[in-house]
């Protein structure tokens, strides 16, 4: 008889029960980090790995972020199955969105019942399903865990410390995190260093980047253009800050074009503070991007200026050079290793211009950056 490999665990495990997993996603830099791990859990079962245990999933979507290309894209083009529980929070105060993702995630735990809640990032809807795990019993898994900015005047601090402090098991991306969470008084036995699984995003979906033609359809030529990214509270909602990066910007697209999405919030404060870039054709204000446009500028470009987390390390995978508009980055891995520097509105100008004079790619790619960090976590939940 024909039998799958799958049916031979039946015999040797007939009482192993699946693993119960409850994934948590909630805003866009979480996407890219919740899909490879779904991918996984779904090889791992078409395999039934060696211990022949299967996951069983529930996707938890908390709807802090909600608009089309905040959100929906990123399930389309990352292959997301749609979520079984949709939590509809939306924006608010940091206490009102906290708490009511709280509030609605606490039902879901208690009806579904799983053997660990798996968050990712720094986002509230990572602390406050953290917390809300953690006062059920539940154990929880962070993904991306020990980072540190050392900034406590950055709400996601607040967030990865907490977060960290409360999860049972600590998956981190890179050396300076285990560090970290041992200085923090962490038992060895909680943290694994399993590698970035974002990079596994960008690595499976390059070919798809490829065929989707951004540059062309932005009119962008490769090397000549720089992308621009910034959401931050202390960049954007100061307005003494955003009208220099404003001019900053305006000056510098008298020698590049400037590809710059704008961040909901971004767009808000521009439009409270009076700030606009009419009279300088030479940048693109663009509605926000999905992932394989984003992938492209990044990868082409001839350098970034964000404030994000995630392209401080989509750039110093492809050793584009990058400006993160910050006194300090939680990803250090990318100033030591990769292609990262950090500036200031004080400073930007001669920090392009040093930049400038550096050659176009630089750096490397961190250690288990490598694609295949996913599979990697898998096996440390089974391992449990
Ligand atoms: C959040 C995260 C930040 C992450 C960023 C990525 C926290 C504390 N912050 O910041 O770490 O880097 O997401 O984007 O969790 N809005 C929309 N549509 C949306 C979502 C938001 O228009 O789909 C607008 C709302 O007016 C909202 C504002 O953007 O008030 C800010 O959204 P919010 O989720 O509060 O914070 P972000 O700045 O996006």
């Amino acid at each position: 008889m024909d039998r799958k490999p799958c049916d031979l665990s039946s015999i040797f495990y007939p009482m192993l029960s699946p693993l119960k997993l409850l994934l948590v996603a909630g805003a866009r830099p979480n996407f890219m980090k919740i899909a490879p791990l779904i991918h996984a859990i779904r090889a791992n079962n078409a395999a039934c790995n060696g211990s022949g245990r299967s996951i069983d999933f529930r996707l938890v979507h908390t709807g802090q972020h909600y608009d089309a290309k905040m959100s929906g894209v990123f399930f389309q083009e990352l292959g997301i199955p749609a979520p079984d529980h949709d939590l509809e929070v939306g924006s608010g105060s940091h206490a009102a969105q906290t708490a009511n993702i709280m509030l609605a995630f606490e039902p879901v735990c208690m009806s579904e019942k799983p053997d660990w809640v798996v968050v990712v990032g720094d986002v509230n809807s990572t602390l406050a399903c953290t917390m809300v795990a953690a006062k059920l019993g539940i154990p929880v898994a962070h993904i991306e865990a020990g980072l540190r900015s050392f900034d406590r005047a950055m709400p996601e601090e607040l967030n990865r410390l907490v977060t960290d402090a409360l999860a049972d098991l600590l998956l981190t991306p890179s050396a300076d995190g285990d560090d970290n969470l041992r200085r923090e008084g962490v038992p060895e036995t909680k943290i694994r260093r399993v590698g970035n699984v974002m990079i596994d995003s960008l690595v499976s979906q390059l070919a798809e980047a490829d065929a989707v033609g951004t540059l062309q359809r932005l009119g962008l030529q490769p090397g000549r253009f720089v992308y621009v990214t910034l959401h931050r509270p202390s960049n954007v909602d100061v307005r003494e800050n955003l009208k220099v990066i404003v001019h900053e910007l305006a000056c510098l697209s008298e020698q590049f074009t400037i590809a710059f999405p704008i961040h909901p919030r971004t767009r808000q404060r521009m439009g409270e503070f009076g700030l606009s870039f009419d009279g300088h054709p030479g940048i693109r204000p663009l509605e926000p991007l999905g992932y394989l446009d984003s992938l492209n500028l990044t990868r082409h470009a001839r350098f970034l200026l964000t404030d994000s987390g995630g392209l401080q390390e989509e750039s110093t995978y492809f050793r584009t050079p990058c400006l993160t508009l910050r006194p300090n980055t939680e990803r250090p891995v990318t100033l030591t290793l990769g292609s990262n520097r950090l500036t200031s509105v004080a400073t930007l100008r001669s920090d392009i211009s040093q930049l400038l004079a550096a050659p176009a790619r630089i750096g490397q790619a961190p250690p288990l950056w490598d694609g295949r960090t996913a599979g990697r976590i898998v096996d440390e939940l089974l391992a449990g």
